[in-house]
């Protein structure tokens, strides 16, 4: 069994953080979210791991490497466009071969793993050539949604439906023998001019192959966009342990399960978690609120955030208070000593801005 993680597309529903970086490497919980696929394709006991990659793969590599960091071998597979996701499955039949393979989108988080989902499909009848991961939503209609006969097999699979056969939508893990090749080889483009993998499984489907299905147990966010992303970082904060590893002065308070790494300061301030400090980082006459993770060497001073994502090397002075955002690398939100009281602004593109 090999795993395909898809590491390329064009991450257009998180600008402007992703014109400057891939999407996979936002942190949550000051980890990239690439490295939870990751691990969790190894905990469930694979060791040669494809990452299909488009055009951020240098920071991916560079971010992956050759994978012995997480006990496993990393090929890089080149996308030359986001052609769809069973594009990528296309240009990887050199790595895949014939092997069964786990399919894992790069920008979801599961929190169970794949570790059951593997051994599950290893063990399957002859008969079945793929097997598709599904989660009750409450909104199916912005889903790929699933429609299954008595027996729990698929029977069609339907894009964003206006009227949901089920309310069970496709979660951004597959696992697939090799007659998928067949099918991403035989489909043809949809109208947004991307090979679907919802065309090519039905496809098996039409062609006499059996597709099973199994229910999510636990929760699974597809962090593609700005709200699921903090929802994410909500619920992998919920699961950290406390540890203060930097130093914490007498005026300050750290209330519950944070992390402060080796190097971060926090000074006359309150930090009241789950939240996590990244190292060199200097919290100094502030509020760092629940669900916040501040990546390393970022400065908070005199300001109140809670509920957010500070990324690398960023600066918020004088500011409160910040909520449910999500700030880039090395970007500054400070509050200035003089001149009109206006906002000044200079924003990347497509930033937002919500005033209160
Ligand atoms: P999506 O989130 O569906 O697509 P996207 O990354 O292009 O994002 P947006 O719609 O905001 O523009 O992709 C799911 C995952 O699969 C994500 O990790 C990117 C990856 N992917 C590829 O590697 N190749 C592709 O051709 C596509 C479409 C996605």
């Amino acid at each position: 069994m090999k795993a395909l993680i898809l590491a390329g597309g064009e991450g257009t529903r998180l600008r402007p953080i992703t014109h400057t970086s891939a999407k996979q490497l936002v942190p949550v919980a000051n980890k990239p979210i690439l490295y939870y696929a990751i691990e969790s394709v190894a905990a469930a006991g694979i060791a040669e791991v494809g990452i299909v990659v488009g055009d951020t793969a240098p920071e991916i590599e560079a971010a992956v490497g050759d994978g012995s960091a997480f006990g496993v071998s990393v090929t890089y597979v080149r996308q030359e466009a986001p052609l769809g996701l069973a594009h990528a499955v296309l240009v990887a039949r050199d790595f895949l071969g014939d092997d069964d393979f786990v399919m894992y989108l790069g920008d979801n988080l599961l929190q169970r793993g794949v570790d059951a989902l593997v051994k599950d499909f290893a063990s399957r009848p002859a008969d079945v050539v793929a097997s598709i991961l599904l989660a009750k939503v409450p909104d199916p209609t912005r889903f790929g949604v699933a429609e299954l006969d008595d027996g729990g097999q698929v029977v069609r699979l339907v894009e964003k439906p206006a009227t949901p056969p089920s309310d069970l939508a496709l979660v951004g893990v597959y696992l697939f023998g090799p007659r998928v090749h067949d099918a991403v080889a035989a489909i043809t483009p949809s109208a947004r001019g991307e090979l679907e993998i919802t065309d090519a499984i039905q496809w098996l489907i039409d062609n006499g192959h059996t597709v099973q299905s199994q229910v999510l147990d636990g929760w699974w966010i597809d962090t593609g966009k700005l709200t699921p992303l903090l929802e994410a970082n909500r619920l992998v904060l919920e699961t950290v342990e406390r540890r203060i590893d930097g130093f914490v002065d007498d005026a300050a308070t750290v209330e519950g399960r944070v992390v402060i790494e080796a190097g971060a300061e926090v000074r006359a301030s309150l930090v009241r978690g789950p939240a996590v400090i990244g190292a060199g980082t200097r919290i100094v006459g502030s509020y760092v609120g629940p669900f916040t993770s501040i990546a390393p060497g970022c400065e908070i001073a005199d300001s109140e955030i809670e509920h957010s994502v500070v990324l690398e090397g960023s600066r918020i002075a004088g500011v409160a208070r910040i909520a449910d955002s999500l700030i880039g690398r090395e970007a500054e939100v400070v509050r200035a000593e003089q001149g009109p009281k206006a906002l000044r602004l200079m924003l990347g593109d497509h930033s937002r801005v919500d005033l209160p």
